[in-house]
């Protein structure tokens, strides 16, 4: 089956390309609010964060078919000692906006994947009560679902070609509310850098649990548009938005647009670069490298200051 993917540079808060009850699944990543590592003060507060998830989260209302489900992989932010309750809040807006919350999936990356710094030292330096800060190795995976599946619905031929492995289901343990996935690390020269990209593992159980073949899947936070590539392996459509064009380049090398391929694809790829499409990735991760010769540069003094 030809699969379609229409992929759009510009705010998700408009996705006029999408007309209403037209999506049969949501897999996706928002912006971690201002995490220092990918998105370093893109957001003026955590309440302007909030306000623009929650006009997002409206217009995916907006696009989803009856009784489809939404999958939001996010995670609670740390940004100078303040934890802000983003698992939470993301749940409050979406229940607030019409979706039910259906149930919630927590992801486990291995132990030495840890990416910030490891808070759990800590308490090695002071062996004693109220030193404890654990280290994060999870994320989590929330899914909604907006009112009820008709299972009548769908053909019997359509069924048949989306039929789970239950052996790999099983081998796998899709069937706990804990998955153990190797994450992505966005490190130098890789395709997904200053991307916070998820494993494609992800959208690959999520789209398999959640959709028929031939149907269409969105991902509002594209990315590198992992999602978009994996719903294309799965024969399933895709629609896109990413806001920030300079996202181009990795998004076409991801959709193998890039590679000069005698094969032909079984997929078609369109992309749209919309007027509302900002300039990010470079500001973004110029301000990281700043950042982090700072805290360099403050550790050394500091080393100094203790000699
Ligand atoms: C966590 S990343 C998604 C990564 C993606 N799952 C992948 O595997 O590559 C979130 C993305 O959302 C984009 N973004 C932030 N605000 C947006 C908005 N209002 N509309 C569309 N995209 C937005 C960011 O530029 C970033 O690329």
């Amino acid at each position: 089956m030809r699969t379609y993917h229409r992929l759009i540079f510009g705010d998700a808060e408009n996705m006029r390309e999408l007309d209403d009850g037209s999506v049969q699944l949501v897999v996706t990543s928002p912006p971690y609010f201002n995490a220092p590592f990918d998105y370093p003060d893109m957001f003026e507060s955590y309440d302007e964060y909030l306000d623009k998830m929650r006009r997002i989260a409206r217009e995916i209302y907006r696009v989803m078919d009856d009784g489809r489900i939404v999958c939001i992989v996010c995670d609670d932010t740390l940004i100078n000692g303040v934890k802000y309750p983003v698992v939470a809040d993301l749940t409050k807006i979406y229940m607030d906006e019409g979706f039910a919350y259906r149930d919630k999936i927590i992801w486990i990356k291995p132990e030495g994947y840890i990416r910030i710094s490891r808070r759990s030292g800590v308490i090695l330096q002071h062996p004693y009560p109220m030193y404890f800060y654990p280290d994060n190795i999870q994320e989590t995976i929330l899914i909604f679902q907006k009112g009820r599946f008709d299972y009548q619905k769908i053909p019997e031929d359509i069924k048949k070609k989306s039929k789970i492995d239950t052996e790999e289901y099983q081998k796998n343990k899709w069937y706990l509310t804990t998955w153990h996935i190797t994450n992505v690390l966005p490190l130098k020269n890789r395709l997904e850098q200053g991307v916070a990209a998820f494993p494609e593992e992800i959208p690959y159980r999520l789209i398999k649990l959640f959709s028929y073949v031939g149907e269409t899947v969105l991902d509002p936070f594209m990315g590198s548009a992992t999602t978009n590539k994996v719903a294309a392996e799965l024969g399933r459509n895709s629609f896109g938005y990413e806001v920030d064009v300079e996202l181009c380049d990795v998004v076409k090398e991801k959709m193998g647009l890039k590679q000069c391929c005698l094969i032909d694809k079984n997929y078609d790829v369109e992309i749209v670069v919309r007027e509302d499409a900002r300039r990010l990735r470079t500001h973004l991760q110029d301000k990281v490298r700043r950042q982090k010769s700072v805290t360099k540069n403050a550790k050394r003094e500091a080393g100094k200051l203790v000699q």
